[in-house]
């Protein structure tokens, strides 16, 4: 079908069954119900200012709303949704239908699909902090149809009905910590479902919450644009050379000219000498460093690069949007690009610059053969109130936000 002369109706088919098919590529299985719902929303009601055939991408969010350059609005990727949803679904014991759920952050689309997903029986509230979006996510939703989704202007960081509570909260816009507001207004058993950075690596974790905490069910690669308002958390990038970035969280330090001073070094490589098949998820990888890099009591950094600094060969990280280092005085370590074979297959590798640079290259393709030995765990996390002692945390790495404590727990399989 080209695209010039497929119409809206070819073009709604065609993305669900990309979505469907994309599902089946990365081994997941789309449900039943959430195909039913991509199936009915029309997406190009919620994208009114986008051609048809921007609005039928499964792989696009379509910007509402920027603000200079940066992206403070969206209506997400449908393939990001159809996970999220997904993961919602999975999360739910006895599924969607009936349930009470509110978004956070609001495009109407979303809202529709859950909308459609709850049936008669359930509610969809959705917020926005942003009175135009509101507006505009209101105006889509009733001119689809859906006008009984309640739109809410507020923060919310703050509960948007004080003693509500939701079988499901689904959070659309990247979040750095878990306000209390978001579990006091969880049932009991109740289902989170949020892009959360931690490490610097976003997420979206599907979280069930027991008293006052909550733990992993599930996590997805992601990315978002992020919270305003009160749960603002600042991204800073630092820049160590032409062209490449380490990505800090707002309290983290470094000394970008000591690190500049490592990377003007000599390249050391290692590999790990194993053979994975293409497709390998190496997300879980990147957390598994994160969380040994921490505990070894080094400093855990994202490392990001301009595409010229790669082919410069400056540095080579294995992703240059973000890619898992480990920074002390002697060395500057990142995963490096992946080595494949004949095959088809690949290897892993790390690149250190420093006078520690081979220690420091030997001991990250130890962490990751370690990583594989233990079967490849997949992280679960836990997050618990901020005053929580910590002889009460599970065993794990320790992160500590601003009103939570999270702990991220890679159990061998
Ligand atoms: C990616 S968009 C939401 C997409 C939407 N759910 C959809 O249907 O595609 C993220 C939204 O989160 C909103 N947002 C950011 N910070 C917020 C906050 N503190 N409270 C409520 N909404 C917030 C932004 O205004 C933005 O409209």
């Amino acid at each position: 079908m080209s695209v010039d002369t497929a119409n809206g109706e070819d073009l709604h088919t065609a993305m669900v069954d990309q979505l469907v098919a994309d599902h089946a590529e990365k081994g997941l299985v789309m449900r039943p119900e959430v195909e039913a719902a991509l199936r009915s929303v029309p997406r190009h009601l919620f994208t009114p200012d986008a051609a048809l055939a921007e609005a039928y991408r499964a792989d696009q969010a379509v910007v509402t709303k920027r603000i200079g350059d940066e992206a403070v609005s969206s209506v997400s990727a449908p393939w990001l949704i159809a996970e999220m949803l997904g993961q919602a679904a999975d999360a739910v014991d006895g599924g969607l239908a009936g349930r009470h759920v509110l978004e956070i952050g609001s495009g109407g689309y979303n809202a529709a699909l859950l909308r459609e997903l709850v049936g008669p029986s359930g509610s969809v509230t959705t917020v926005d902090i942003d009175r135009e979006v509101t507006d505009r996510a209101t105006a889509c939703l009733t001119a689809a149809g859906y006008d009984d989704v309640v739109v809410v202007c507020a923060d919310a960081e703050q509960p948007v009905n004080p003693g509500r509570r939701y079988d499901l909260i689904i959070v659309t816009v990247g979040a750095w910590d878990i306000p209390p507001a978001w579990t006091a207004q969880l049932a009991e058993n109740g289902t989170l479902v949020v892009p959360l950075r931690t490490f610097g690596m976003t997420r979206s974790w599907a979280m069930r919450r027991t008293g006052d905490r909550l733990v992993s069910h599930s996590q997805r690669l992601c990315g978002f644009v992020s919270m305003q308002g009160a749960g603002a958390h600042e991204v800073r990038y630092v820049d160590v050379a032409d062209g490449v970035h380490l990505r800090l969280d707002e309290d983290q330090q470094v000394d970008r000219h000591a690190v500049g001073e490592l990377l003007a070094q000599p390249q050391t490589q290692a590999w790990a000498g194993v053979s994975l098949p293409p497709r390998t998820v190496l997300a879980d990888l990147d957390l598994w460093l994160a969380s040994r890099i921490t505990d070894a009591g080094q400093q855990f950094v994202v490392l990001t690069a301009q595409q010229e600094a790669v082919d410069a060969g400056v540095v080579a990280p294995a992703w240059r949007f973000g890619t898992p280092a480990a920074l002390d005085n002697a060395a500057f370590c990142y995963r490096s690009t992946l080595r494949w074979d004949d095959d088809d297959m690949f290897d892993l590798g790390a690149c250190a610059h420093g006078p520690d640079a081979a220690s420091a290259t030997g001991r990250m393709v130890g962490q990751m053969r370690a990583w594989l030995d233990s079967g490849s765990p997949s992280p679960v996390l836990h997050v618990l109130p901020a005053d929580t002692p910590d002889g009460d945390l599970p065993a794990g790495t320790v992160l500590d936000k601003r009103h939570s404590r999270f702990v991220l727990t890679l159990t061998p399989a």
